[in-house]
């Protein structure tokens, strides 16, 4: 069995290789936990079902600027709240999200998601 040698070391280099994401994580700090999350200023309910929120806003929010920018389309009637709200990303998400830093940008900063929103659209708070 003079291939023993080389079968460890190619064992220890696969096991290197697929704990890769463990150990990035605690080089990085991360344990992999998600960050808490600051809970809305205003209201019980986000503007549609919360859960159904957290994996559709990217696209309810292109819809909205498609809407308001496109075809003067700007209010939004919201069943769980039931009422008209502005189709605003900053005006109706961040007046109940109040904190963008504490809210959008942690979750987004977990998962590495970079909106590039904000290039144009201005948080209130960075200007308090
Ligand atoms: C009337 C207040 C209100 C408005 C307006 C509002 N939300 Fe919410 N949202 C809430 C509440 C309340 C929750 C439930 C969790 C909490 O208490 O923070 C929530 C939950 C969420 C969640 C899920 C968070 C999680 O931890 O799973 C996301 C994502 C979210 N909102 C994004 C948005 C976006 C984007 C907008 C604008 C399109 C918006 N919200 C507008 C009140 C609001
Ligand atoms: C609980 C986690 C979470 C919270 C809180 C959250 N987001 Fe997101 N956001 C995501 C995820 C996940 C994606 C989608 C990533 C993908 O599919 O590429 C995303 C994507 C987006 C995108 C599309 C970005 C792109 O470049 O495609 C926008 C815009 C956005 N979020 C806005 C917001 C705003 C505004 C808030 C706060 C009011 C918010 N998000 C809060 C998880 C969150
Ligand atoms: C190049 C600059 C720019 C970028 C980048 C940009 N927007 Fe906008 N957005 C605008 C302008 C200008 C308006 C028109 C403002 C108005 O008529 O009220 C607008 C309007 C909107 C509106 C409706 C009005 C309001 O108050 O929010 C929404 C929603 C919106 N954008 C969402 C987004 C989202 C989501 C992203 C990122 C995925 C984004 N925008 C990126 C410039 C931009």
């Amino acid at each position: 069995m003079h291939n023993t040698g080389k079968i460890i070391i190619g064992l220890l280099i696969f096991l290197v290789i697929a704990a890769f994401p463990i150990w990035y994580a605690v080089a990085g700090g991360k344990t992999g936990e998600m960050p808490v999350l600051e809970k809305a200023a205003r209201g019980e309910n986000c503007i549609i079902d919360s859960v159904l929120m957290k994996e559709t806003h990217m696209f309810l929010l292109d819809d909205w600027r498609d809407e308001v920018v496109r075809e003067d389309d700007r209010w939004y009637r919201s069943m769980t709240l039931d009422s008209t709200i502005e189709k605003s990303l900053t005006r109706t998400c961040l007046g109940c999200h109040a904190s963008k830093a504490n809210f959008c940008d942690r979750c987004h900063d977990y998962l590495a998601v970079v909106p590039y929103c904000w290039d144009c659209h201005v948080d209130p708070k960075e200007f308090e």
